[in-house]
Order: structure tokens, then sequence, then C-alpha cells
């Protein structure tokens, strides 16, 4: 949806995903299509209709994340998104990070924490979910460090959750 959150954690800032990062977005997540559930390769046409749909769902919220000392520079992306309104519940997931351009370690977890922060204390969440692919090594630590439990599995999927008390902001 298009919204004009913004939100502060640690090193990273949480901005609005605008029309020109999704170029940058598409070949980032080109790169990194091994480790999201839909392998395939997004072309140029396909990723402007869906930020064009997605501007127009009201359940969809996507950052860009940005270093705060270099706030113009795109570093990847984050969202909670499928956000159930009424039972406070939503997904949360498409998180990559742009490791050339953020080399520095503990900017994923960053942003996680960030984004399930904003998802409790900014929407008043009372639970946020996620899939990831068991073979991700890397952000199965991540999401496990910032609180996120595994609380069950489909094939190559694991399903993962947390709520404000388990969330570890150190
Ligand atoms: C997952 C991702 C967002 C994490 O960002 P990041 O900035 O590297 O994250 P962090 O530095 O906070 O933490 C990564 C941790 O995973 C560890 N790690 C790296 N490769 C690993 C592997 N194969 N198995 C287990 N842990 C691994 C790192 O050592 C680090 O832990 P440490 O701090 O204890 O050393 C980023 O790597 C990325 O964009 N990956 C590709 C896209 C992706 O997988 N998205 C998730 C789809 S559900």
């Amino acid at each position: 949806m298009k919204h004009e959150f913004e939100f502060d954690f640690k090193r990273i800032r949480l901005k609005p995903l605008e029309k020109e990062d999704i170029e940058l977005l598409r070949l980032l997540r080109n790169q990194e299509k091994e480790y999201f559930a839909t392998h395939q390769e997004i072309k140029k046409e396909d990723q402007d209709i869906w930020f064009e749909s997605y501007l127009k769902k009201e359940n969809d919220i996507m950052f860009k994340i940005v270093k705060k000392d270099k706030p113009k520079e795109f570093i990847g992306a984050i969202a909670l998104y499928d956000i159930d309104w009424e039972n406070k519940i939503s997904e949360f997931g498409r998180v990559v990070v742009d490791k050339e351009k953020a080399p520095e370690k503990g900017i994923g977890t960053e942003a996680t924490k960030a984004v399930c922060l904003f998802g409790f204390e900014v929407l008043k969440l009372n639970k946020i979910k996620g899939e990831i692919l068991k073979s991700n090594g890397r952000i199965i630590k991540v999401d496990q460090r910032v609180g996120f439990s595994i609380v069950g599995e489909q094939d190559d999927m694991f399903n993962i959750e947390i709520t404000r008390n388990s969330l570890c902001l150190d």
C-alpha cells in the first residue's frame, strides 16, 4: 500500500519502498532467488505490474532498508503483508539485504527486529508469522535470534511466529 511510515532501529532505517527502488530490488531479488520460496527470475515488466498492484493493497507494507548514515542508498527490503487488521496478525517476509552495500554483520537482524518492533508498537499487532525455506541457514539464524519460534513445517518450509514478549531487541 502507499504509506509514509518510517522507523529507525540501531544502524538502520525502514522507509517506504518507492517506484525508484524497484529495479534495484528486482536485481537483488533475482541475485538471491535461490533463498525464496518462488525461485523464478523476475522480469522488469512483472516487477512494474507487481508494484502497481502492491500500491493498491491495503494490507501490505513494504519497506526499503537504508543505513541511517547513508539514507539515500537502497540496501535491501522487508515487508509486513497479508495483514489481518481485525485479528492483528501479519505475515512477514520478502527480506533481502545487499551484502555488497551492507557487508557489516547484523544488518539483516536489525532490519528484522525493526519491522517486528514497528508491527507491535505502531500497528499494535498481536502476532507476526512467516515461512522460510528449511535450507536457508542464514535466515533461520537471523529469525531465531530475533525471537521467532518454529511452530510447524510443510515440505521444504518451516512456519515461524513471534509475539511482542518474545522479541529480542538487544
Ligand atoms: C538473510 C539475510 C537477510 C540476512 O542478512 P545479514 O545482514 O546477512 O544478516 P546478519 O548479519 O544479521 O546475520 C546473518 C547470520 O547468519 C550467519 N550465516 C551466514 N551463512 C550461514 C549459513 N549458511 N548457515 C547458517 N548461518 C549462516 C552469519 O554468520 C550471521 O550470523 P553471525 O552474526 O552469528 O555470524 C541476507 O543474507 C539475505 O538477503 N539473504 C538472501 C535473501 C534471503 O534469504 N531472504 C530470506 C527469504 S525468507
